[in-house]
């Protein structure tokens, strides 16, 4: 789909900014570049912070306390992204809730919340309220993701029979995983696979931690509800050098791998059978029509394909957000829910290793 630029959009939302700290500055407002956003208003605690924002990305307005803005401003969306207190807990679910309060739809960075709790909470101010809400996880929009799971839903794929991923994030011990202010860095990172596992798998029914002690590294077994057998594999103490992610799904009689975000390689159906033994060169058992594809971009051009703020997600988890606004619609990821299961997820890692945790409430 062709991208629209923000001056071509005939109808724009009014929208309010908390937070002008280094993601947001970096990430975030430069995606308006690509919505249909009309920045209004930007706030920050620091209001030297607040005053560069507005001052770089066009805008008069700036406020140093939320609830001010959100009185004097009129918006139809604030996008919220801010760091966390001083328990370690993210700022967004109070802040989120002032937003759908004072009667604006929502847009909040990842980690959402540091317990299952309060984004139920969220959910109930939403519904009550009658705005959306809307979560950064970013891994849901990346371009090679979108494409494997169109791959992945096709028949011909079959059924999802299993998946592995890598992540490198080390998990605290057991007896440190009660102090959030420790959990801080696991929050904030765990959030990113297990989106991934969530667009690609589904939800989980449990998962089973095998924890290396010097590093925190882990090999996490999963379940998903679907029947199919998942592993994270928690890479803590790789080379800083290294490529950070792998992701590979197995279907019925295909498979795809997804390296380091960008590299896609999809395995077809083999249309002839390989015969053993007999097999002289790899070109005749593999016909045009079942060699595996394999995409890459080029990064020679200009191209928006070749910014990090497209491979990223960053451009298209905002684009989904206020282009499905406008149509009167919830987005369709990075949702609530998503992010209650996520955070079901999190609250599973804290119970004892080697435990097969459940992840599904049984009410
Ligand atoms: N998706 C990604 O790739 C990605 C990458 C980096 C960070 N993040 C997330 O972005 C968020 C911000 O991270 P950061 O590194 O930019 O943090 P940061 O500390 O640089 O910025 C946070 C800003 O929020 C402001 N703030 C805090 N509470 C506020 C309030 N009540 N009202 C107004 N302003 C307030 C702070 O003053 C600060 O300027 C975090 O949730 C982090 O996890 C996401």
């Amino acid at each position: 789909m062709p991208v629209t630029y923000n001056y071509e959009y005939p109808k724009q939302l009014r929208t309010g900014f908390i937070g002008c700290g280094g993601h947001a500055y970096r990430n975030v407002y430069p995606t308006f570049q690509y919505a249909p956003v009309d920045l209004v208003a930007v706030c920050d605690l620091d209001p030297v912070r607040a005053a560069t924002c507005a001052k770089v990305f066009g805008t008069e307005r700036h406020y140093s306390d939320h609830m001010e803005m959100l009185a004097r401003e009129e918006l139809d969306v604030v996008f919220i992204v801010t760091n966390v207190d001083e328990d370690g807990r993210p700022r967004y679910p109070r802040l989120a809730i002032d937003c759908l309060r004072a009667g604006v739809h929502v847009w909040i960075e990842k980690p959402p919340a540091s317990s299952s709790a309060e984004i139920r909470e969220m959910i109930r101010v939403s519904s009550e309220t009658k705005r959306h809400v809307a979560v950064g996880f970013k891994k849901m929009f990346f371009p090679a993701n979108v494409k494997a799971k169109e791959i992945i839903s096709r028949p011909e794929f079959g059924p999802v029979t299993s998946i592995t991923a890598r992540y490198p994030q080390s998990l605290p011990p057991f007896e440190e995983r009660g102090d959030q202010r420790k959990m801080v860095s696991f929050l904030d990172h765990i959030v990113h696979p297990h989106s991934v596992l969530r667009l690609l798998g589904g939800p989980i029914e449990w998962i089973f931690v095998n924890r290396n002690c010097a590093v925190g590294s882990a090999v996490v077994s999963i379940r998903f509800t679907s029947g199919a057998a998942g592993n994270l594999h928690l890479s803590a103490g790789q080379s800083s050098a290294s490529f950070l992610e792998r992701l590979e799904i197995i279907g019925g009689g295909e498979n795809l791998v997804v390296e380091n975000n960008v590299r896609l390689i999809h395995y077809r159906r083999s249309k002839s059978k390989i015969e053993y033994g007999r097999s002289g060169d790899y070109f005749s058992a593999l016909t045009d029509d079942s060699a595996p594809l394999y995409w890459e971009p080029e990064f020679s051009l200009g191209q928006l394909y070749n910014k990090g703020l497209f491979l990223l997600g960053y451009a298209p988890e905002v684009i989904q957000f206020t282009t499905r606004l406008l149509d009167g619609k919830d987005p369709a990821y990075g949702t609530l829910e998503d992010a209650l299961e996520l955070l079901q997820i999190y609250e599973a890692y804290r119970m004892p290793d080697g435990i097969i945790h459940p992840i599904k409430e049984s009410s």
